[in-house]
């Protein structure tokens, strides 16, 4: 799941797994008087215990208990379609909570995560950043809002094109990596902001940008409302959306690859595929983007329905989208989706703002 993994799998190992919440890691005591999840009572120095309000709230929405142990998923809130700041607004407090962890996360894991694929891995340089390039179509001159921008890898080739960018990211270190990591000749401004602060990105200045993009962000963020309502605002009329995502119909927390040995004319064959357990219920979970990263991730998994409606409530309508896979023949032991070459890992889409 997510960044491709960017330790691959032995041929022969088995495909299946997605890593599970605290699997494996050791667990940690309950600070005293807080919450036991296991049973809504105090917690008694017990191994298993909650952090934070976020917790309680997986609780709240399913998250199963197994032998002291949380499992990685928890169903979200549906926005309200009427409701312009969905899921922020019906469980402010928590969804702050669930915020503020996702970037602690984010902080936590941002050196290690830049100095693993900071100057590209197969995903990106292979099937994200062509097919994002092709669909932002980027002109020189064009002023870009970079969302979730990460150490700045997308904003610098941008810049390249000659885009003026803004970049934006929740993570400080993140934001600190990407200014180390850019010459000071390029036309790149780097703000710590977070994207789902809709007042927050509505100080960036009305109608201000030609494009906007995220590069694998928005499965990232607790809500995604916000960021489309400030992007009506942000862009300039007919501007332009282009995003990417981990495909939410191949690759989520419901999904596994799988490879089964057949007998097929009398010869045993491989077959690989991906297995669908579940897809139409918003869910989250913590996972690794990269396998063996300091701290599992949030993940928001959500179908095409309430990730594309998101969009089109606030006037935006899709004119293109890729969904790159790996070439057949493509053999990179850090992209375990190279086996796979028929099922994309990724989802690009452009959206465009019809006003
Ligand atoms: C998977 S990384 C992608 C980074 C970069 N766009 C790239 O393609 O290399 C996701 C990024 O989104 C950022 N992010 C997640 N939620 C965010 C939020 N609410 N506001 C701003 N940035 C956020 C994270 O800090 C992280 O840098």
């Amino acid at each position: 799941m997510g960044f491709g993994g960017s330790v691959g799998k032995a041929v022969g190992e088995p495909l299946c797994g997605l890593p599970r919440l605290d699997r494996g890691r050791p667990q940690r005591a309950a600070p005293t008087g807080a919450l036991d999840p296991t049973t809504g009572g105090r917690a008694e120095g017990r191994p298993y215990g909650m952090e934070s309000r976020a917790t309680a709230w997986y609780r709240s929405y399913g998250v199963e208990i197994q032998g002291g142990r949380r499992e990685a998923v928890l169903r979200l809130p549906t926005p309200d379609p009427q409701d312009k700041d969905g899921a922020m607004k019906k469980k402010p407090e928590v969804m702050a909570d669930l915020n503020a962890e996702a970037c602690r996360i984010w902080d936590a894991n941002a050196e290690w995560w830049d100095d693993k694929i900071g100057d590209g891995n197969a995903l990106q340089i292979e099937l994200i950043e062509p097919a994002t390039e092709r669909l932002l179509g980027i002109a020189s001159g064009e002023t870009v809002l970079d969302i979730g921008c990460g150490a700045g890898r997308f904003a610098r080739r941008m810049a390249e094109l000659g885009a003026c960018v803004v970049a934006i990211d929740f993570s400080e270190r993140f934001i600190a990596r990407a200014k180390e990591r850019t010459p000071p000749e390029m036309s790149i401004e780097y703000l710590v902001m977070d994207a789902t602060n809709r007042e927050k990105l509505l100080t960036l200045g009305a109608n201000r940008f030609d494009a906007a993009v995220a590069t694998m962000a928005l499965m990232d963020m607790a809500t995604i409302e916000p960021l489309m309502g400030a992007l009506r605002e942000l862009l300039k009329p007919g501007g332009r959306f282009v995003f990417s995502v981990i495909h939410p119909c191949f690759d989520s927390s419901h999904t596994c690859k799988f490879a089964e040995q057949v007998v097929a004319d009398g010869r045993v064959t491989t077959r690989r595929g991906v297995m669908v357990r579940g897809y139409l219920t918003p869910t989250a979970c913590r996972a690794e983007g990269i396998v063996g990263q300091p701290e599992p991730q949030h993940y928001f998994h959500r179908p095409l329905g309430m990730l594309l409606n998101a969009g089109f409530r606030e006037g935006f309508a899709i004119d293109g989208l890729e969904e790159p896979a790996f070439r057949t023949g493509v053999e990179d032991a850090a992209a375990v989706w190279w086996r796979h070459p028929d099922i994309p890992p990724v989802l690009v889409v452009r959206m465009r703002l019809l006003k």
